[in-house]
């Protein structure tokens, strides 16, 4: 049984996830369940794009099994009050931005975890702590899971798919590649021998310019900090705000190729 947990209006990023875990299970559910606990009161809950018959026939091409698209209710039923408190892995970056947002995330996981009872769960690296985090839960909580992390799948001028490109006007669409030739600039920097933190991280937030940045941060892949140099691999990380859609992109240098 293999499991891919999504919040539906999906794009070819989760059907990659969803081919990816059909090659690793031979029976996989997608979860479709805009999670409630993982918004904060003035995040975009009620306005989260929803398209759940066009998402079980895009699922239904990519081979998956079943689709398991709860009720809030269903989820979180009455009296039902507890929480996966998660720690230092889900402290920064997106933690400092998102109070609770990984915890609602850990706990929804569970819930998927315990009821769909899978052997292995894919989750996408554009959502790199989400990924660690959830690493870090399966462990910690000896959920007899393998999670599997998948690369994080590209438009043709190499923003990094997501539902919330949805909200981006036509000249918003434009200037979300900021994030993407950030990742690039750093990345070739890196590439020519630049192993300096602080320098890639000023190239990062050079080319992103005058977009509003939430974070841009070049740390160790286990989301740690440099003590001076970097060795093989840095994560270059950022999340920036273009209109009103909150945007992720990473890339790990060293290890992965620049997109
Ligand atoms: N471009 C992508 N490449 C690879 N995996 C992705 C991509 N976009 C989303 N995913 C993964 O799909 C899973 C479900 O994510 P989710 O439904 O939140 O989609 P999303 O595109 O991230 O939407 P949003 O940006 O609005 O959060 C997560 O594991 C996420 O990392
Ligand atoms: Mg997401």
């Amino acid at each position: 049984m293999g499991l891919v947990p999504t919040m539906g209006a999906l794009h070819e990023g989760h059907l990659a996830l969803v081919r990816e875990a059909r090659r690793l299970a031979s029976f996989v559910v997608v979860s479709i369940f805009v999670n409630p606990t993982q918004f904060g009161p003035n995040d975009d809950f009620a306005r989260y794009p929803r398209d759940l018959d066009g998402d079980v026939s895009k699922l239904e091409a990519a081979g998956a099994s079943a689709v398991f698209a709860p009720s809030a209710g269903a989820m979180y039923g009455p009296g039902e009050e507890t929480r996966v408190r998660v720690g230092a892995t889900a402290a920064p970056l997106c933690g400092l931005f998102r109070p609770g947002h990984f915890e609602g995330v850990a706990t929804v996981v569970a819930k998927l975890f315990a009821l769909v009872g899978p052997c292995v769960a894919v989750f996408g690296r554009k959502d790199y702590q989400q990924l660690a985090v959830i690493r870090r839960m399966a462990e910690d909580l000896f959920f007899p899971v393998v999670v599997v992390g998948h690369p994080i799948v590209r438009e043709a001028d190499g923003v990094a798919m997501s539902s919330r490109n949805a909200y981006l006007s036509p000249e918003e669409r434009g200037r979300a590649r900021v994030l993407v030739e950030a990742l690039r600039a750093a990345g070739r920097a890196f590439e020519g021998g630049e192993r300096n933190p602080a320098v890639l991280q000023a190239i990062l937030r050079r080319v992103l310019g005058g977009e509003v940045i939430e974070y841009a941060e070049v740390l160790r892949p286990d989301l740690g900090p440099f003590e001076g140099a970097i060795g093989d691999r840095a994560l270059l990380v950022l999340a920036c705000r273009v209109g009103k859609a909150r945007l992720l992109d990473n890339l790990v240098v060293g290890e992965e190729a620049v997109p």
